[in-house]
């Protein structure tokens, strides 16, 4: 009986062994599940997302297919816990019952972070450094009333990127006439008359309102001198009003950047935290696109997390590392 009974325990051992060698082998070739998976998991009636996706290109014009794809699962996950339901198919019929299911939609798709001065140490070169080396003439570009500096800031959310960039290149001429000893005395019709003006676009409609209202929290600002916010704002019991004469630099227009005619004529074009949502071949598009937007020997912005891919670099000289500023290369386009 004993020798029956240590037999048995040894004959346990390499069953139970064998069982998880067995398991961990298991284990180890089952791949664990992508974030794509779980999301796609987590729906019901997958075979709508396709659709929802043509939905949106054909009824409404948005090419869904330009975003990347865990990205867009992201959202449509997000999409699915703000209307309360894993169903695709009444996701589906919320953005096609109508115009505002759609705005619902492109609200969620679109991420609208901003602040004031984001990056602060960006502002501070354009303000010393490139708007300066620009009003003082030195890239033979000084702006002049008949051909004012253009900027385009693309995908400019809820306004404050534009704003900042207006009050940046005010700033900026304030100490180019310090320096060159003709300080001049600051008036709101002064700032109004300065060469220079800003185009700012974005997809959504939604937040270009916003923009154009200019209406601020404090937390927005937390990046703005206390002079800034003096200089430029109004204090009300709504928030922050950016000053009228700023607001009238500024254009607002809705502008998808996957389609559609890009404005042209720029010396700066600003684009940042766009396009890390966009598939490479999508950025690859876009960057050649803002090259053909800007004059020659002029200059691209990008954001901080951002690079430009490998073949966009014959068309931009990097020159600023640190602050992802960028110079157009000026070639003809058959050459080198
Ligand atoms: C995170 S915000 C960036 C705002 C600002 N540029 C900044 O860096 O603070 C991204 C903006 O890009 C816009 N956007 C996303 N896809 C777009 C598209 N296809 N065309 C134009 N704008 C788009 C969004 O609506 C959103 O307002």
């Amino acid at each position: 009986m004993r020798k029956m009974g240590k037999l048995k325990v040894s004959i346990d051992r390499k069953i139970s062994k064998a069982w998880i060698m067995a398991h961990e082998t298991q284990s180890s070739t089952q791949k664990p599940k992508t974030v794509n998976e779980k999301i796609m998991e987590s729906l019901q009636h997958p075979e709508y997302l396709p659709k929802i996706k043509a939905l949106l290109r054909d009824k409404y014009g948005l090419d869904v297919f330009q975003y990347r794809l865990p990205y867009f699962l992201r959202r449509i996950s997000m999409i699915s816990k703000k209307l309360n339901t894993t169903n695709l198919f009444e996701i589906y019929n919320h953005i096609q019952k109508s115009h505002e299911g759609y705005l619902d939609f492109l609200n969620t798709l679109t991420i609208h972070v901003t602040e004031f001065f984001r990056d602060k140490s960006l502002w501070d070169y354009l303000r010393d450094e490139l708007f300066l080396k620009i009003l003082g003439g030195a890239t033979g570009q000084q702006p002049t009333r008949q051909n004012p500096y253009r900027i385009w800031s693309a995908g400019c959310s809820s306004g404050q990127e534009p704003y900042s960039l207006a009050i940046m290149f005010v700033e900026a001429y304030k100490k180019y006439t310090y320096k060159s000893g003709r300080p001049m005395t600051w008036s709101l019709n002064r700032i109004k008359a300065l060469p220079f003006q800003i185009i700012a676009s974005d997809i959504n409609d939604r937040i270009l309102l916003t923009a154009q209202e200019g209406i601020y929290s404090e937390k927005t600002l937390k990046n703005a001198d206390p002079r800034i916010i003096r200089e430029y704002f109004t204090k009300e019991e709504d928030g922050y009003h950016i000053s009228p004469i700023i607001k009238e630099k500024v254009t607002f227009k809705q502008l998808d950047l996957f389609k559609g005619k890009f404005p042209v004529k720029f010396h700066l074009v600003t684009c940042r935290n766009v396009v890390i949502y966009f598939t490479k071949d999508q950025q690859r598009i876009l960057f050649k696109r803002f090259w053909d937007s800007l004059l020659p020997k002029t200059n691209m912005v990008i954001g901080k997390s951002e690079l430009l891919p490998i073949e966009i670099n014959k068309y931009f000289k990097l020159i600023k590392l640190s602050e992802h500023v960028y110079e157009r290369k000026d070639f003809d386009e058959k050459g080198k």
